[in-house]
């Protein structure tokens, strides 16, 4: 994965335990002591080890990592740069939801060799909806998770869900549940 994501790894790392923990969590994962170039393609080996390394000195489950690191994610992009392509994406979460392979093919204009995943919405109701989850990468799942507890807050709403892999209709992939409910006193986005 490109650089952008270990980068935020590393942010995200240093500011909730601190410069020692990730010094030591970038030890263990065997990786140089030297900064992520953003634009710069990283075998997937070296995010998936930083994630077993945190996992191991943080004495965390890798899921609950790859949780926090999703819900991290969509504050740290809008504040990285990409606030304005952000709101573009969609003014509900299941407008923005359904605009995700869309906002992937425009970040990969910049990031030519990104492989990113690819999402379906379907049964959507005015509360609820199923998300389909393709990606090539194995076990990110908990990421997706962590995201869409992020843009909940984002939307301001409370979100539900559950997740179960499905490995026997064509492509495997990750189908998500989510219902959710405006908080209250959120502006109204009817
Ligand atoms: C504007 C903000 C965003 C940027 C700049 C961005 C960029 C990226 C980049 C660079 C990667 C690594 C892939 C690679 O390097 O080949 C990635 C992966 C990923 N992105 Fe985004 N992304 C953004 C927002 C989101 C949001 C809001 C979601 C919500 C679901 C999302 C879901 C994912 C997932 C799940 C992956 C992991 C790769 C995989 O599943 O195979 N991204 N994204």
């Amino acid at each position: 994965m490109y650089g952008l994501i270990n980068r935020a790894v590393e942010d995200l790392v240093r500011s909730k335990f601190g410069a020692d923990a990730w010094h030591r969590i970038r030890t263990r994962a065997g990786l140089p002591d030297e900064p992520f170039v953003t634009m710069q393609k990283y075998d997937d080996k070296s995010t998936y080890d930083l994630v077993g390394a945190a996992s191991a000195e943080l004495g965390a489950p890798a899921e609950a990592i790859l949780e926090e690191f999703g819900f991290f994610w969509t504050v740290y992009s809008a504040n990285a740069g990409y606030g304005e392509l952000l709101k573009s994406v969609g003014r509900t979460l299941p407008e923005f939801l359904g605009n995700l392979d869309q906002m992937h093919a425009r970040i990969k204009i910049s990031f030519p060799e990104l492989d990113p995943p690819s999402f379906a919405v379907f049964d959507r109701t005015p509360s609820s909806l199923k998300l389909r989850y393709y990606s090539d990468r194995a076990g990110l799942a908990p990421l997706v998770r962590g995201m869409l507890r992020g843009l909940g807050d984002r939307f301001m709403v409370d979100i539900e869900m559950t997740n179960h892999r499905v490995e026997d209709n064509g492509r495997a992939h990750d189908l998500f549940d989510v219902s959710w409910k405006e908080r209250a006193g959120a502006p109204s986005r009817a």
